[in-house]
């Protein structure tokens, strides 16, 4: 299970991002990212946030630490920009935080150097999770601490919005020629090789473990949380097998 901690103090917000994630003050005495419950697609976004970068981190990549945070609702009483108090009252209960990358800079291309194994690391697993988010306009990476770290998982796994069609999904091509990695050339061959045999069942069930039950309940057509956590697990452990064979869009790969 992920960390719990309660929201005592509302930040900021962090203006980039579309979906408005903030900064909060916990409990414990941390300073987090928030993202909201209350935003766009709501629960399924964190789920995503969770199963990626849980995922993610298993694999290796350096993901900020995730945890769950409990919110008040009467938080946002006070706050006077009106879309963060409507995002504030509409997310009480359970929210997604993630450690906060302190002085972190986006990604840029031209100015951080990423090898052709990382790079294609990072291809690799952006193609077997569906993310479509990683492009040269829209990075979701960050360099801090002379690394880069990934962040952003919400739209990835788009065949959660459709049960019924989520394996077939498993066998989609995966388009990467907009991928902001896609210049320093990855090396899909060595990923794909040490990657895909530790996407087994039991990584699978170790990652989907960590959905908090509050974003699983109520979900038309599964009767547990446990049932649906297999859902998620399902489409990965069938697509890691394959995914290399589905990226395209990389020059002179295969
Ligand atoms: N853990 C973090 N540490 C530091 N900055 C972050 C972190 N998470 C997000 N940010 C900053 O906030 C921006 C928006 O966050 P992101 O997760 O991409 O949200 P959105 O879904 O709205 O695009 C990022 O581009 C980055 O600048
Ligand atoms: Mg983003």
């Amino acid at each position: 299970m992920l960390k719990e901690v309660t929201v005592t103090r509302y930040i900021t917000p962090l203006r980039e991002g579309g979906s408005l994630p903030g900064l909060v003050e916990a409990d414990d005495r941390g300073t987090y990212v928030i993202k909201f419950t209350g935003a766009g697609q709501g629960r399924k976004t964190l789920v995503a946030e969770v199963v990626a970068g849980e995922l993610a981190r298993r694999l290796g990549f350096r993901v900020p630490r995730l945890l769950t945070l409990d919110l008040d609702p009467d938080l946002g009483l006070g706050e006077p920009d009106e879309r963060v108090q409507g995002l504030l009252r509409s997310s009480g209960g359970t929210n997604l935080g993630m450690g906060f990358l302190s002085g972190a800079l986006g990604f840029d291309p031209l100015a951080f150097p990423v090898s052709p194994e990382e790079a294609g690391r990072i291809v690799w697993f952006d193609a077997l999770v569906n993310n479509v988010d990683r492009s040269w306009r829209n990075p979701n990476l960050l360099w801090w601490q002379r690394e880069v770290w990934l962040i952003d998982h919400g739209a990835t796994m788009i065949w959660q919005h459709n049960w019924p069609g989520a394996e077939k999904s498993a066998d989609r091509p995966y388009d990467a020629s907009d991928h902001v990695l896609k210049p320093f050339a990855p090396d899909l061959a060595t990923a794909a090789a040490e990657l895909a045999p530790r996407v087994t069942e039991d990584l699978l069930a170790e990652v989907t473990a960590e959905i908090p039950d509050a974003w699983l309940a109520d979900e038309p057509g599964f009767d547990t949380p446990d049932e649906l956590r297999r859902a998620y697990a399902r489409p990965l452990l069938l697509r890691a097998a394959a995914v290399r064979e589905r990226i395209t869009g990389i020059e002179g790969d295969k």
